[in-house]
């Protein structure tokens, strides 16, 4: 039987670079990255199989770029949620943000739980922002609540406690570069890991579509034999 590409997750990288190469600001590729986002999700929600779909929007580490690029990135992320509202109900896409989302202003935390709540009864694809999402701060918040436990912790008892509990299937990253920094490292243990130079504005749901065709062909065999 061929996999089932049950959960992907993806780094949108290259949004910079894109604007960049066209002689525009660098928001402006954050501003269409944004349009691509609504792209795939619609298109997974149309998919059978899919899940779930975790897209790295804003990482713990992102706090470091220029402050001017920081607030579009927030503000844009209010318009989005508040605008795309419809096309999750539309199509049945429930939003679970996952990350520590007390660092952002108290009007963005509102628009963030008001989309959660109103697509709560959702129960199509299950579309995952990260959001001031880091994997390390995700274990270490999750160790933390742990830490009065008598008993031995188990890797279940950590995984009850990460924002997102689902195993990674595929972990696409865009952008050229060959690395995680810090997105779902506990959950992506056993994912098929994807690669393309592709900048984030420019990747299609036909290659995302090549890309699960690919994996259902991969042998997985999570640490075991044939
Ligand atoms: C990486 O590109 C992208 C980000 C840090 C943010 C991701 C944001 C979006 C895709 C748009 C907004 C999303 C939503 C859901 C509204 P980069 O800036 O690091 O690009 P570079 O590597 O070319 O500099």
């Amino acid at each position: 039987m061929s996999n089932q590409a049950k959960h992907i997750a993806i780094i949108m990288d290259g949004n910079g670079r894109w604007a960049e190469l066209q002689g525009k600001k660098r928001v402006k590729g954050h501003e269409v990255g944004a349009k691509v986002v609504k792209e795939i999700t619609t298109y997974c929600s149309n998919t059978k199989d899919i899940e779930r779909l975790t897209l790295y929007a804003f990482s713990t580490e992102n706090w470091k770029r220029p402050r001017l690029e920081v607030e579009f990135l927030m503000k844009l992320l209010d318009t989005y949620l508040k605008n795309e509202l419809s096309v999750y109900l539309e199509n049945n896409v429930r939003f679970e943000p996952i990350g520590d989302i007390r660092a952002f202003s108290k009007s963005l935390q509102k628009t963030i739980k008001m989309v959660e709540e109103k697509t709560s009864h959702c129960d199509g694809l299950i579309q995952s922002l990260a959001l001031n999402y880091g994997s390390q701060d995700e274990i270490i918040r999750a160790i933390n609540t742990l830490k009065d436990t008598k008993d031995d912790i188990t890797a279940e008892m950590i995984s009850n406690q990460l924002d997102c509990k689902c195993d990674v299937d595929i972990l696409i990253r865009t952008g050229g570069d060959n690395r995680l920094s810090n997105f779902l490292l506990w959950q992506a243990a056993y994912a098929e890991l994807f690669f393309t130079d592709t900048l984030w504005p420019d990747f299609t749901t036909k290659e995302l579509e090549k890309i699960i065709k690919k994996f259902t062909k991969v042998e997985r065999r999570f640490g075991g034999l044939k």
